[in-house]
């Protein structure tokens, strides 16, 4: 058997060629976020492991030092994160030419990694959560430090693989290849479910890499705000009859959530022109929103909040506020005082209800993390009999006329498993969907996704403002808005979007648009990057998207054809892109909506300027966004099937999709019943 010292002189990427020294103890800056204590509960052998796992990362003359740190932080944190690895101070996406690297994409992507990880962006970023409670860059800081050692010597002829944050290590591959295939927490299916999750986060084999953290395309809450803005728009035209051209002025938008991605809320219902009230328990994350600009004023009083939101409703001048407590308080008042709210729903991670990403009534934020850590038991008892209480008020809101939607956060989910089986179609379970829709089902799917509309985002490379100021200003001259009113949509999203200021973190911006509007911008920045016009920039999307992401309850929500429950469609989008030679590709399981209830992939691509670079746009753009397309449009979904004729016709000598014939409704359903007749005559 080899020793530890053949394995150390075998290495050329280590901890030990990194730092000289071990790094001193850990400390930690007051004032930032930390994650909850994970519960402790792996059995003996499985600790043994864990141990023995963390250690795998660290030269062996540091074994005696750490394992005892190691440890600790299993038994109070419930991970080992390797704290004293995580360099000291701020963590900031700084200009690309700041950064070591033998290839401008490896650069990119520590740009990336660094911005997912910053004060301001992070949720939790001692723990390396960027957010969506749970959603991580890696699993711990040893990782971190291997993956940018890597990235500084990986060269265009090479591939970095990283497994649920670990670096298995680089292989030699080819210009046109991706530079580093990242994958997250996918499990086997039999194992692929929240216990085995636990257990394997906790042994440190498995990352959650939710969508853009694991896949490093975090931008910032503004990654979100655009498709936030588009829903309750959207939202309110499909539901509230507001014509095409209008938008929310003088309605009502209730929810809860200024966290991670639910931050957006404020801000968007105030781009959207409407008035919105948003419940949080945690009152850091509230003065984070209100520092931001995104909050306009906080109170505890719900009386004061509708008071308040009714002038603004009057007046038809648009207000966020932020209501600090329990969304439960504040759909009791509302309940109770019969308060008309034109749009509501709940951004609180109950994706992760039972590790604290949903607050019980009763108790406040510390209340919580304190409970969580005491008593698991009964916290997941609070949480259920508060989910049944919220279900009931959203039920007699909506008797009084409110619309309700699940917002991807597996809301109805955790309802079901709160016990009431009431909020199910068919009353059972879940196969034929909820009483509620989601967002998906209702409004982004049949107006966006079927279109191929999605979140598109880019990132000035340069850190230069005035690079972002000119990326806006060609990306939206190559909007048509007289073209669908989504495209007015969007211009006039992007024509605002630096007045709106909604840049935290790396200068970034999100835009949604369709496939040939993605692809048509990309080759633009390409140009502008090669004339010298502007610095390099890294493309990507959130996962969130037309075709990146199978996930039967939310962006696969409006698939109706059975195939709602398949995975074949992320899997091939993500192995597309690679063969299409994308910079970054990235699959992860889980994502917004929890452990086994989706299969999501990313990407990221590098601007250098280059011809390569615009044939890699010309091929995977497209593919990227019409895979998802055809998909749809072969479940049937009328706005896909429009979108795919269209692209049968302007791609004819390249690219063919597939499209199902229709059959008539009447004639299946009369078939249909008179087979079960006669199978009951039998
Ligand atoms: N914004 C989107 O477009 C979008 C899309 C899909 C899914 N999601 C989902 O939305 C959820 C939220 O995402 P996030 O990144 O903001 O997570 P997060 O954990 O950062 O934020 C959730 C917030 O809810 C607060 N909260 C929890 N329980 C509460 C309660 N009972 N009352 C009031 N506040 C409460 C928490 O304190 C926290 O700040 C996730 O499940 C995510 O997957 C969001």
């Amino acid at each position: 058997m080899n020793s530890n010292a053949d394995i150390s002189n075998s290495l050329q990427v280590s901890l030990e060629k990194i730092l000289t020294e071990l790094p001193p103890a850990p400390t930690f800056e007051p004032g930032i976020r930390r994650a909850p204590t994970r519960h402790f509960n792996l059995n003996r052998n499985d600790t043994r492991q864990a141990l023995k796992n963390a250690l795998r990362y660290i030269p062996s003359k540091w074994h005696s030092e750490l394992a005892p740190e190691f440890m600790e932080e299993l038994q109070t944190r419930g991970r080992i994160y390797g704290y004293r690895f995580r360099p000291p101070g701020a963590i900031k996406g700084l200009p690309i030419d700041r950064y070591k690297g033998n290839c401008i994409e490896a650069k990119a992507f520590q740009v990336m990694i660094d911005n997912n990880l910053d004060f301001d962006v992070a949720l939790y970023p001692y723990e390396l959560v960027t957010y969506g409670e749970t959603g991580q860059v890696c699993q711990n800081w040893m990782q971190y430090r291997l993956i940018k050692a890597y990235l500084e010597v990986l060269n265009r002829e090479q591939t970095l693989v990283v497994a649920s944050g670990h670096p298995v290590g680089i292989f030699a591959s080819r210009p046109e290849a991706p530079r580093t295939i990242i994958t997250n927490a996918l499990m086997v299916g039999c194992f692929d479910d929240e216990q085995n999750w636990h257990r394997a986060v906790a042994m440190g084999v498995a990352n959650y890499g939710q969508m853009t953290a694991g896949g490093w395309m975090y931008i910032g809450p503004q990654g979100i705000v655009h498709g936030t803005y588009s829903t309750i728009l959207n939202a309110g035209r499909a539901k509230l009859g507001i014509p095409e051209d209008r938008d929310l002025a003088g309605r009502l938008f209730v929810t809860s959530g200024l966290g991670g991605m639910s931050g957006a809320q404020g801000k968007a219902v105030v781009i959207a022109n409407g008035v919105g009230i948003i419940a949080e328990v945690d009152y850091s994350r509230i003065q984070t929103r209100l520092d931001q600009g995104w909050i306009d004023l906080a109170t505890e009083d719900p009386g004061e909040a509708f008071a308040i939101a009714r002038r603004h409703q009057n007046e038809k001048k648009p207000i966020a506020i932020a209501y600090h407590g329990n969304v439960v308080d504040l759909l009791e008042h509302a309940v109770m005082r019969r308060v008309p709210i034109d749009l509501l729903s709940d951004q609180t991670s109950c994706h992760a209800v039972y590790a604290g990403g949903y607050c019980p009534q009763g108790i406040d934020f510390s209340g919580r993390t304190e409970l969580l850590k005491a008593n698991p038991a009964g916290f997941k008892e609070m949480v259920d009999a508060t989910l049944r209480r919220h279900y009931q008020l959203i039920r007699a809101l909506t008797e009084q006329g409110t619309y309700f939607f699940d917002y991807g956060n597996s809301f109805l989910k955790a309802v079901y498993d709160a016990g009431v089986q009431e909020i199910c179609k068919n009353g059972r379970d879940p196969l034929e969907g909820f009483v509620f829709q989601s967002y998906v089902e209702d409004i982004m799917g049949p107006v966006l996704f079927d279109y191929g509309y999605g979140p598109f985002r880019w990132v000035c490379l340069s850190g230069e403002a005035e690079d972002l100021h000119k990326t806006d200003a060609a990306a939206m001259a190559c909007i048509d808005p007289e073209r669908r009113f989504q495209d007015r949509d969007n211009y006039v999203w992007i024509r605002d979007a630096e007045k709106n200021r909604l840049v935290v973190g790396t200068k970034a911006r999100i835009l949604y648009q369709d496939a040939i509007g993605r692809m048509t911008i990309a080759l633009k920045f390409n140009e502008m990057v090669r004339r010298g016009d502007i610095g390099p920039v890294m493309l990507g999307r959130d996962h969130h998207d037309t075709g990146g992401t199978d996930s039967p309850f939310r962006e696969t929500a409006n698939i109706k054809d059975g195939s709602n429950i398949m995975a074949d469609m992320a899997t091939h989008c993500f192995a597309g892109n690679a063969a299409r030679g994308m910079s970054l590709v990235a699959l992860h399981n889980g994502g917004g909506v929890g452990i086994g209830k989706a299969i999501n992939g990313g990407f990221g691509l590098v601007l250098d300027g280059s011809e390569r670079v615009d044939k890699i746009i010309a091929q995977a753009i497209p593919w990227d966004v019409m895979g998802g397309v055809a998909r749809r449009a072969w479940a049937g979904n009328p706005a896909s099937i429009e979108t795919s004729i269209d692209y049968n016709r302007s791609r004819r000598d390249s690219d063919h999709i597939t499209l199902p014939f229709l059959a008539d409704e009447e004639m299946v359903a009369g078939l249909v019943e008179k087979a079960l007749e006669d199978d009951k005559n039998q």
